[in-house]
């Protein structure tokens, strides 16, 4: 049976991860297994930057926004020298596993640790949903309370000045928080990697909106997909329409703020079930929500997977969203 275990976050942080510390370090305590928290993600590693937390620790993290251990990206670590040296301030700590939240990139690097003999799991935690061996991410359900509140408050402001209103989202290439705050918003128009619209195509659907009289309009764009901004895109909706349109980046707000119910639930369960894996000697593994259900699967496989096809979808939202 495992003595020690460690746990870091990788990559951007998420609400939510916290949580999965706090359920890792918890479940380690049930076990009887001591938890090494690593500063600054594979960072830390390489530095020696570890800390022994207790299940008090654990709780009074739980509930907070960001990850608590800090977050890095260390892109030395793909070479193998430099994980060497984490290898060896490992086996000198005596920590023997790992739990690694962050998103595919981290789960690389979680892989290579575990053929060098440090057993990983790796947990699913990034605003994006972007993960898709994973239904949903954790930070995802936070994020897009953030994104589904700014886009009411705008909503508002719009409908009382008869105006447009162009909203960039995050996402990494993955068109999740437009998709879904598609849905919950009544958003008129939006453009996602997975289905793109061309700037004329928006500037035409904004102007038959205002030859219908519509009085507000929203249109959501995924982030890093246009070669302008999106204060030039409002500049073409308004020019095209005859709308008075604004744009608003929303930025690293939809990054940060307490974890949503689903987002700590979520996550603590994450880390109780990577827990699970460690002490049962398995490692290697990503754990990812299926059906709702939490499934772990070799981390190789789970790299590979092929991504959801969301055209039906896509065009169910465009339905339901058009304005009569
Ligand atoms: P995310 O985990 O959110 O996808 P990144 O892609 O930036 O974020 O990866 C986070 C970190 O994981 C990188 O900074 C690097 O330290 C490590 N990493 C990424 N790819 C590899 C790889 N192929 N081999 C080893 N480590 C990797
Ligand atoms: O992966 C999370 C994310 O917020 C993406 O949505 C966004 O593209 C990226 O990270 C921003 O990264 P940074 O905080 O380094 O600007």
């Amino acid at each position: 049976m495992i003595k020690k275990i460690g746990v870091l976050t990788s990559g951007g942080d998420a609400p939510g991860m916290n949580a999965a510390i706090s359920g890792v370090i918890r479940q380690a305590s049930v076990h009887g297994v001591e938890t090494y928290v690593v500063f600054d993600g594979y960072k830390g590693l390489v530095e020696n930057n570890f800390k022994k937390v207790t299940p008090e620790f654990a709780t009074s993290i739980l509930n907070k926004g960001g990850t608590a251990i800090g977050s890095a990206r260390l892109p030395e670590f793909k070479e193998e020298k430099v994980r060497q040296v984490a290898v060896e301030n490992l086996h000198k700590e005596g920590i023997e596993a790992l739990v690694v939240i962050g998103g595919d990139g981290s789960y690389m690097g979680a892989q290579k640790l575990t053929e060098m003999g440090i057993n990983c799991v790796g947990l699913p935690g990034t605003i994006d949903n972007d993960i898709v061996s994973s239904d949903y991410t954790i930070g995802f359900d936070t994020a897009l309370n953030t994104v589904i509140e700014s886009i009411d408050k705008i909503r508002d402001t719009m409908e009382s000045h008869n105006r447009a209103a162009v909203i960039e989202i995050m996402g990494n290439g993955c068109g999740d928080l437009p998709l879904s705050a598609a849905v919950a918003t009544g958003a008129d128009v939006f453009s996602i990697p997975e289905s793109k619209l061309s700037k004329e195509e928006i500037c035409a659907q904004v102007k038959t909106l205002h030859d219908q009289e519509k009085r507000s309009v929203i249109v959501l764009v995924s982030e890093k997909m246009y070669d302008f901004s999106s204060e030039q895109l409002a500049k073409d909706i308004e020019a095209a329409s005859g709308y008075v349109t604004r744009a608003t980046v929303l930025g690293h707000v939809q990054r940060g703020g307490k974890p949503s119910a689903a987002d700590r639930i979520l996550g603590v369960n994450c880390g109780v079930f990577a827990v699970e894996q460690l002490v049962s000697g398995h490692g290697g593994l990503f754990v990812g929500l299926e059906d709702n259900k939490l499934v772990a699967r070799d981390i190789n496989s789970t790299l590979n997977m092929p991504r959801k096809d969301k055209t039906k979808e896509i065009a169910r939202v465009r339905e339901l969203n058009r304005f009569f």
